[in-house]
């Protein structure tokens, strides 16, 4: 079968993407950072690290540690603000060409207004994503997708800050909850397009010698192929019950296969995060390693995938 007859190209609620692999925010800089690598119009998309209306320094070192299949992080959404953004890192980025995801946060439906309102004025942004479950800030109002009525309120107050832009909105969710289902539907009525599976799921590690936390504070975010099955699961759930809202379904996809499997689950495109840690080109070698895939499996769309789970 020859290269062009695979079609990879997926839609994601309005978002047109070349082929599903997508960066996953936090971990491919908020531009260049790795384009020594990567040409980043080379992927579906590429989701810059959550930025908030404020410049934030996140938290103190140490902020990362690597357990036995993943890694753990206590960043803390450090970013030097939108506005000092959009005239930095965003304009090179958007010459590239590259489909960008702007992901964005705050400490209050308010502040996720404000900072998605910003962000919608740049002509290169066609997609806000809304961390509404990052683990590692002070305040447990952070953890957003935790209440359906806190992840509605937000969506509602962004939905409305940015009535003007044909702009694909993205709700980021947590897999640390066992209302996740509830959350993705308070979501989707809100006015969400599509969904982002999952943030890192909540660890911790000790120093044995020390007695010290690995990380500056606990709980931490854990990554990587450790926690896949979390996140299969998770993408499994939501498209089950949402079976017409996209997914981008992240956690521990490190090669095809793991993107097929989150493709199966449910995923309309895939976020890669941690492996680009271990590996800054492996974005692209999934994208190479998925096309090889749909044609020894004679795919002839990568969105025929989607959901192609056989539970017989
Ligand atoms: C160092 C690091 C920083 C991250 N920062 C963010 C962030 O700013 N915003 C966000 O929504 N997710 C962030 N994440 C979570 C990832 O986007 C992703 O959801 C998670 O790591 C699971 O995917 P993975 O196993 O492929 O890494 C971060 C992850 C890591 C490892």
């Amino acid at each position: 079968m020859p290269t062009s007859s695979v079609d990879l190209s997926v839609e994601l609620g309005g978002l047109n993407l070349k082929n599903p692999v997508v960066a996953a925010s936090g971990t491919f800089g908020t531009g260049m950072d790795l384009a020594a690598y990567v040409n980043p119009a080379d992927l579906g998309a590429v989701t810059v690290k959550s930025l908030s209306a404020f410049p934030w320094e996140g938290n103190a070192p140490p902020r990362l540690k690597t357990t036995p299949g993943g890694m753990l992080n206590t960043v803390g959404l450090q970013n030097p603000g939108i506005d000092a953004w959009s005239r930095s890192e965003y304009p090179e980025l958007a010459e590239t060409g590259a489909t960008i995801i702007a992901s964005v946060w705050g400490r209050s439906p308010g502040e996720f207004a404000e900072a998605a309102s910003l962000v919608s004025r740049m002509t290169d942004i066609r997609a806000i994503e809304l961390n509404l479950s990052c683990p590692n800030l002070e305040s447990s109002s952070s953890m957003f997708a935790h209440s359906s009525l806190l992840t509605g309120e937000v969506i509602r107050v962004v939905r409305a800050a940015i009535p003007d832009r044909d702009i694909t909105l993205l709700a980021k969710l947590s897999p640390n909850t066992t209302e996740l289902v509830s959350v993705a539907t308070a979501a989707v009525e809100a006015g969400a397009d599509a969904l982002t599976l999952i943030n890192t799921v909540l660890g911790m590690s000790i120093d044995p010698s020390s007695g010290r936390l690995s990380t500056s504070r606990a709980p931490a975010g854990l990554s990587g192929p450790a926690i896949r099955p979390i996140a299969v699961r998770c993408v499994h759930e939501v498209a089950t019950a949402l079976p017409d809202v996209p997914v981008i379904g992240t956690g521990g996809v490190t090669d095809g296969e793991s993107a097929v499997e989150m493709m199966r689950a449910g995923a309309t495109a895939v976020g890669v995060g941690t492996a680009s840690f271990f590996d800054p080109r492996a974005t692209t070698k999934i994208v190479t390693q998925l096309q090889a895939f749909c044609r020894r499996h004679r795919v002839t769309r990568v969105s025929e995938l989607t959901g192609a789970l056989d539970t017989t």
